[in-house]
């Protein structure tokens, strides 16, 4: 992408979990992208599904004097990698943020939750009121997002399992290919469908995967159709 353009990557200093990464795999992978040439590393930690000790979003209150999950991994990263730092994970606080950066453990402050809750967040810290993030880790963010992801994987799959839809597919794929020789798109027959039922004409053919024998899809459309 050229220097004009950052590369930045968001990795975790350890999964708190039995064979998952820990802080030395992050310090390896860490000084591998290092020579790469990364712009800068967010770190967080845990793994999103609850099998180990943490997830990244850790649920409940967070008290001043614990803010700033991952900071002990962060001092080995700074000892060992030059790359900026970017920290996330249970800050909440302007003055914690603050003292982060002036003690050099973190080169940026990243919020995710606080900033859900209070999207405005960083202008009030701004214009003087640097009373700490309402944000009460409650993870009722979390929460509705993974019902927008439940509710539209439901509608995703309802639509993939209406045959009827399916004939739509077909009738757009046959357009988008009708220059191409040799593919030829079945004939519907929609008196004889339903939401269950697709019923198209039987044409005799070459499987894709073996059409290669036959050279008869050019290979700049067979990527396409694979
Ligand atoms: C609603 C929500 C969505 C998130 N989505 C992602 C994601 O897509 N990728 C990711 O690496 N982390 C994601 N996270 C984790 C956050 O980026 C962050 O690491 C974690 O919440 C800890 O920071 P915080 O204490 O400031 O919330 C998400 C967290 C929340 C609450």
């Amino acid at each position: 992408m050229g220097k004009k353009y950052p590369i930045l990557i968001k990795i975790n200093s350890e999964d708190f979990l039995d064979g998952g990464v820990t802080v030395e795999d992050m310090l390896s992978l860490s000084s591998m992208l290092e020579h790469a040439g990364i712009d800068a590393i967010e770190m967080c930690g845990g793994i999103l599904v609850p099998i180990g000790k943490f997830i990244p979003s850790r649920q409940g209150r967070i008290k001043t004097e614990n803010e700033g999950d991952y900071r002990d991994a962060a001092m080995r990263f700074n000892e060992n990698i030059k790359v900026p730092l970017m920290l996330v994970g249970g800050i909440r606080s302007y003055d914690i943020s603050e003292k982060l950066i002036e003690e050099g453990i973190a080169n940026y402050i990243s919020l995710c939750r606080p900033l859900v809750c209070e999207p405005d967040l960083i202008n009030r810290w701004k214009s003087g009121d640097t009373y700490s993030a309402s944000c009460l880790s409650d993870n009722l963010c979390l929460k509705s997002l993974q019902m927008c992801i439940r509710d539209r994987i439901r509608e995703m799959l309802t639509r993939e399992f209406d045959l009827r839809i399916e004939a739509v597919n077909m009738r757009r794929f046959e357009d988008n290919f009708k220059n191409v020789k040799n593919v030829v798109v079945p004939k519907i027959y929609p008196d004889y469908c339903s939401a269950n039922v697709l019923t198209m004409e039987f044409i005799q053919g070459i499987q894709i995967a073996n059409s290669s024998q036959h050279q008869i899809i050019p290979d700049v459309y067979k990527r396409q159709l694979l």
